[in-house]
């Protein structure tokens, strides 16, 4: 029997969390990727040595289908090593376009179902006494950005969340990290969602011409390759950081906005975006 390496990663079938599991079966990984759109067992696709991607059907959003997609792995494995919160979209709209509905809406995958997926897979982890959580947040759980509020709230909530979560399990011999991508080249552009009222709104062309800023800076952004490098940085570390931020100009806009004046970095902030 191999012991290759369990993970769980969510959201594989697209972007960041599907070059993540092509490079994690590519290093002998047995990978288990989780899309909505998937039947379980649908596809294995599987490299010449023991790594394998082995697709299975999750909607982080709801608790029945965690249960199924967790139980489904520990079926077929001994173990989960490794879970990458990866699931996650983005809803757009100034604050006071926003529905506490829409607020739910982007909570729901970003944060609630994080907690769903980490709350499923712990009580396994603590029973190995081992295991590595790594939660994907993004740059704007650091700095907040215009039209962007909920997405922003729903990664700093998560950071909140994950920073907590790496004291708590400590002890258990568990591991929690998390990356903050910027701006990536990946189906996430495409996948955003707009509040109702965005399009009957007296901010409606501030907000268009931040989301436009936003959706170029997107596509023109780097492919996943950053992203799934500091994600590898972690597995391969004894000691995990609490977070990576992927870029060089990323790590060094968080680390001003430490040092400088809060007015100014909105002032940055607001000069780009609005
Ligand atoms: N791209 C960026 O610029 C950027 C920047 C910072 C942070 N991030 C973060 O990176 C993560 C991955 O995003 P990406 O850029 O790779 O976007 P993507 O290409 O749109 O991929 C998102 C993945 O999440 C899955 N997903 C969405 N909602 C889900 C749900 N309710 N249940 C289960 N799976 C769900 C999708 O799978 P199905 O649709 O097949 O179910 C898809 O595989 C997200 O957490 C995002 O917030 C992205």
């Amino acid at each position: 029997m191999s012991n290759a390496k369990v993970v769980l990663i969510t959201g594989a079938s697209s972007g960041i969390g599907q070059a993540t599991a092509q490079t994690l079966m590519e290093k002998g990984y047995k990978v288990y990727g989780t899309s909505r759109k998937v039947k379980t067992e649908d596809t294995i696709k599987a490299n010449s040595g023991i790594g394998f991607i082995k697709m299975i059907q999750l909607d982080v959003c709801s608790e029945e289908s965690v249960k199924n997609a967790v139980d489904y792995v520990l079926k077929n494995e001994p173990s989960i090593d490794i879970l990458i919160n990866n699931a996650g979209n983005g809803i757009a709209g100034s604050v006071e376009d926003t529905s506490p509905e829409e607020a739910l809406m982007q909570f729901e995958p970003n944060f609630f179902g994080v907690l769903r997926m980490c709350r499923a897979v712990l009580p396994k982890m603590r029973e190995q006494k081992q295991g590595l959580i790594i939660n994907i947040s993004s740059v704007a759980g650091l700095i907040s950005v215009p039209y962007q509020s909920m997405y922003s709230a729903s990664k700093y909530a998560l950071e909140a969340m994950t920073e907590t979560l790496r004291l708590e399990v400590k002890n258990f011999g568990i591991k929690v990290s998390m990356v903050e991508p910027g701006d990536t080249k990946t189906g996430f552009t495409g996948q955003r969602q707009y509040v109702k009222q965005a399009s009957d709104s007296v901010y409606h062309d501030t907000f268009m011409k931040s989301i436009k800023t936003m959706e170029k800076d997107e596509q023109n952004g780097p492919p996943p390759t950053l992203v799934v490098n500091a994600i590898m940085k972690i597995i391969n570390s004894k000691n995990p950081p609490v977070r990576i931020i992927a870029g060089f100009s990323y790590k060094a806009l968080v680390f001003l906005k430490r040092i400088l004046p809060a007015r100014f970095v909105q002032f940055v902030v607001g000069k780009i975006y609005t």
